[in-house]
């Protein structure tokens, strides 16, 4: 980026935390506040051992530098004291997120946007009231959005086009890929993409028809290859010899059939969670969650090595 700009992080949860690396690794000055005493300071601690794992991982240069960016401010107005952007990642509850956004319009400068990182509530049912409210849009991260740099855009119906446009240049220049939305719609574009799947992973199980070991097994040695560098639709576009009208044509009436076949849509009962449950925790006992889960983030790290390299090697 090129002037230094102020970014404010409200809420230094886990998703708060991983944002502050994001704006900080740009070389933006990041102003930590959340509503509980000292978790702001210990959201810096936390950072720091991040930005460690990310420097062994060969992502950063020099995590001392972005470290200095960040600093823990104890009220609401000095975090957002002449901040260009805010993003609030306080907790997934309406009347939260409706509170903290009284407060943010109280103090608020004039030219500051505030992204939520709301992952389900829109933007329309927690700033409706707020004088700031042409500055507000959702801004949906993946966790750790340090890592995976898909970001929704998502506006309310009284957000300004202004508002999603400087947000958006604002995430790009900060290296993060947004995504717009024209209006709301629940669950947005990445969580209505993976209800469909998931849908049909439960109801596969459910109907006997495989393991959810093999379930997962086709994406992570089929789809999901492709879909780490690719859409579907591109996919599809890549599928047939003449492009993805070619596609459409030869194997339409197959997705009809398919969809036409799988309408109903259960809620996951217990039954079923409890067989899918005994098949991971056979294959994940319940102690090894969270090692696993270290195990998952040093891979997404040196996935993102491995684009990083593809893509500056392709430029
Ligand atoms: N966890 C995820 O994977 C994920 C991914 C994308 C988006 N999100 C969204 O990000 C938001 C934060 O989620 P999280 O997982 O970081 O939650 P979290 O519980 O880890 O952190 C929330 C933080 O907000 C603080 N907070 C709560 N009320 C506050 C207030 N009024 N003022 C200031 N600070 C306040 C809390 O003290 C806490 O530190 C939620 O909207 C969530 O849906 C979560």
């Amino acid at each position: 980026m090129g002037e230094v700009s102020k970014v404010a992080i409200i809420g230094t949860g886990l998703v708060g935390r991983g944002w502050a690396i994001v704006f900080a690794r740009a070389g933006c000055q990041v102003a930590l506040y959340d509503g509980q005493t000292g978790a702001a300071s210990e959201a810096r601690r936390i950072i720091e051992t991040s930005l460690q794992d990310l420097k062994a991982s060969g992502l950063i240069g020099e995590p001392e530098a972005v470290l200095a960016r960040i600093t823990p401010v104890a009220t609401l107005a000095e975090a957002l004291q002449g901040a260009v952007y805010a993003q609030e990642s306080v907790f997934e509850k309406v009347d939260v997120k409706r509170r903290i956004f009284s407060e943010i319009d109280a103090v608020i400068d004039s030219q500051t946007q505030v992204g939520s990182s709301s992952s389900g509530i829109p933007a329309s049912a927690f700033t409706e009231h707020v004088a700031c409210r042409a500055r507000c849009l959702v801004a949906h991260p993946v966790n750790p959005p340090y890592l995976a740099p898909i970001v929704e855009l998502v506006p309310a119906p009284w957000t300004e086009p202004e508002t999603v446009s400087a947000v958006r240049t604002l995430m790009e220049a900060v290296g993060q890929e947004p995504v717009q939305m024209t209006r709301e719609a629940e669950g947005f574009l990445l969580n209505r993409l993976q209800a469909v799947l998931l849908m049909e992973a439960w109801r596969l199980v459910e109907a006997g028809l495989a393991s959810a070991e093999d379930i997962d097994r086709t994406v992570k040695y089929g789809l999901g290859l492709r879909w780490s560098f690719m859409g579907p639709f591109e996919t599809i576009d890549l599928n047939a010899p003449g492009g993805i009208a070619d596609y459409a044509r030869r194997l339409g009436p197959l997705y009809q059939s398919i969809a036409a076949s799988t309408t109903e849509h259960e809620v996951w009962d217990e039954a079923l969670i409890a067989r899918v449950e005994a098949e991971r925790r056979a294959l994940l006992p319940a102690e090894q969650l969270a090692e696993r889960m270290v195990w998952r983030d040093r891979r997404l790290m040196a996935l993102a090595q491995h684009k990083r390299n593809v893509e500056e090697s392709a430029r």
